[in-house]
């Protein structure tokens, strides 16, 4: 039996840092949204445990990959061996913005739990994907939410419109810790969506008043981020762009897949270095 669970590219479609704890990490206030397209996590029962990466050679496959830390939290936390052969196929570039690591650990923990045919109990593997880093809860609900807290408190999010997205990264991956270390410590206010936005324009008119309070730090380190997002904001078609995460993938929404493609198309055209691509929200 091999069970396949897809890890889907996370998108925050706006972050706002509104404070720090005393431990060092920030407090958010942000809407995650997920594509339709990401990584893949498929797993089988085997003798040990092991982790196969396709698609990602400078990905280390040992104890430190994310996906293996999961495993082994979830079998101790269950009281059995960590007996599998994981295969990851990555397709969502390494350290971006968009979820990579914590998608795939949110992934490899719903797949061992089919494949092991054990579950734990909503509060633990919660605070399990916590102890993995602050955005594997958020991934593990794997549907729009608001984040608050350091990534722990998730609200489902009203109503948003499932427009076409494309998501641009420069190939130059940003560090998450660097860029909370360089932003200007100013704090912006919460300001999460409360009423339904099922149509596209009221919708964007939301996220404008929004904003990724890591954006500008990310561009102070990776300037070919900066890049990006003047890219996007010259296309024509694009109705909203910025930031995801800790960057330095982009994204662009759209109102149709064909005005997404033709984006794609100029966008690839102009940077054949870039890792261009259109999906949607989930
Ligand atoms: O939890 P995760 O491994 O994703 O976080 C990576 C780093 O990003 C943390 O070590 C911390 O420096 C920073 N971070 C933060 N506040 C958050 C999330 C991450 O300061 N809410």
């Amino acid at each position: 039996m091999s069970v396949s669970v897809k890890a889907p590219a996370k998108i925050n479609l706006y972050l706002h840092v509104t404070g720090k704890r005393p431990d060092g990490y920030h407090l958010l206030d942000s809407l995650f949204a997920f594509a339709a397209d990401g990584d893949v996590i498929a797993v089988e029962p085997a003798a040990e445990l092991s982790l196969e990466i396709v698609g990602a050679p400078d990905l280390s496959a040992g104890e430190d990959n994310i996906v293996i830390k999961a495993a082994r939290k979830l079998a101790a936390a269950l009281g059995i061996e960590p007996n599998a052969r994981i295969v990851l196929e990555k397709n969502l570039p390494i350290a971006s913005g968009i979820g990579g690591g914590s998608t795939d650990a949110a992934a490899v923990l719903k797949a061992l739990q089919l494949l092991w045919n054990k579950k734990l109990p909503d509060e633990k593997l919660y605070a399990l994907a916590l102890e993995l880093g602050a955005d594997v809860p958020s991934c593990l609900a794997g549907k729009a939410v608001q984040v608050s807290g350091v990534g722990e408190i998730l609200t489902p999010a009203p109503k948003i419109p499932a427009l076409p997205v494309v998501l641009v990264n420069p190939n130059k991956p940003v560090s998450t810790p660097a860029v909370f270390k360089t932003r200007k410590p100013v704090f912006s206010e919460p300001m999460p969506l409360t009423a339904d936005c099922a149509d596209a324009d009221a919708f964007v008119a939301e996220l404008k008043k929004r904003h990724n309070d890591l954006q500008d730090a990310a561009c102070a380190l990776e300037p070919a981020v900066a890049e990006v997002l003047k890219s996007l904001e010259r296309q024509p078609l694009c109705l909203f762009s910025a930031m995801s995460g800790s960057g330095g993938t982009c994204f662009g929404l759209f109102r149709t897949p064909k005005d997404a493609a033709q984006a794609c198309a100029d966008l690839t055209a102009n940077h054949p270095n870039w890792w261009v691509k259109q999906t949607a929200l989930a």
